[in-house]
């Protein structure tokens, strides 16, 4: 892509960041709607793609990046490269490739249309823009996400692998210092309903140990069943593991 074709862009945007504040002062625009689609868009693109090491608003805590000791700074209110829409634009379609980006940042290119990158890159501008009011935008798109299993082992190997070990076969760090041990989830034939009450309320409240913390305050109940999908997977690992072996 040329440089022309980046200015270009970048004008777009800022063209559209324009009208978006003509939207907010209440005044009628013909160009509006499409933007602020686009700016949902984005938002959403945002949730599905990026939260996760960049975090749902934007500051970094993504559960991905908070589970990685010494991880990049993936706040993006504090760029190091991206300063302005067309740079902001190619570090989400080159990644590493651009400037001396971090490996750790994959290039979109290939992964999203055209329209999908100006819309993200809308929603990043958005965000430094106008914190307050892109973070509005984030949680709804937050909020309509569905569960999923990637996020699940994220936050899984970030908050319970110290005591339920990465396999969750109950072995972490921790777990030699606790009586009665932590579960071993992999084998674990508890049903949902149950898996959703342990993890909100903690083990105490239902007459466990004390030691299974409760995440209510910690995680959206999205996240949780984000988790309850991850442990589904473990279990199946585990199974198609020990028939593997029954085979041989
Ligand atoms: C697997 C983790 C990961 C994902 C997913 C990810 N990023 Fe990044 N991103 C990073 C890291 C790490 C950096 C680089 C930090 C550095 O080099 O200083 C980065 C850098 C950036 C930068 C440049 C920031 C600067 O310092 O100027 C932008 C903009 C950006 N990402 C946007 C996005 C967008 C938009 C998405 C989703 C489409 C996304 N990233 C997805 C990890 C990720
Ligand atoms: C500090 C250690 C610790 C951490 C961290 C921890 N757990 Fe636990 N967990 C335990 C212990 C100990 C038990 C066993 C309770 C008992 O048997 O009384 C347990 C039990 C459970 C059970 C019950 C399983 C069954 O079959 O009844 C589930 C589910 C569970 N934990 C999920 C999680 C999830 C998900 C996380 C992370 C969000 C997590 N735990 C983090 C210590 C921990």
């Amino acid at each position: 892509m040329t440089a022309l074709h980046f200015l270009r862009r970048g004008t777009v945007l800022l063209a559209g960041l324009a009208l978006l504040s003509f939207a907010r002062a209440g005044l009628a625009n013909p160009g509006d709607t499409e933007m602020l689609a686009s700016l949902r868009l984005g938002a959403q693109l945002f949730q599905q793609r990026c939260a996760i090491c960049h975090g749902s608003d934007g500051l970094g805590e993504g559960v991905l990046s908070m589970s990685i000791a010494n991880y990049p700074n993936t706040n993006l209110l504090l760029p190091r490269v991206s300063t302005d829409s067309t740079s902001i634009r190619r570090a989400i379609v080159e990644g590493p490739l651009f400037a001396d980006i971090s490996p750790f940042m994959p290039p979109w290119s290939d992964a999203m249309s055209e329209s999908e990158i100006d819309a993200v890159t809308l929603f990043v501008v958005y965000l430094r823009q106008d914190l307050s009011a892109a973070i509005v935008y984030a949680r709804e798109a937050a909020r309509l996400m569905p569960p999923s299993a990637r996020i699940g082992r994220a936050l899984f190997l970030g908050r319970c692998a110290t005591c339920h070990g990465a396999d969750g076969a109950g072995g972490g760090r921790l777990a030699v210092r606790l009586q009665p041990r932590p579960s071993n989830l992999a084998i674990s034939q508890a049903e949902d309903a149950y898996l959703r009450s342990i993890i909100s309320l903690g083990g105490a409240v239902l007459l466990r140990s004390p030691a299974m913390p409760p995440w209510r305050g910690e995680f959206s109940e999205t996240e949780i069943e984000s988790i309850i999908l991850h442990i589904h997977a473990l279990r199946q690992q585990r199974h198609e593991e020990v028939s593997n072996e029954a085979r041989r």
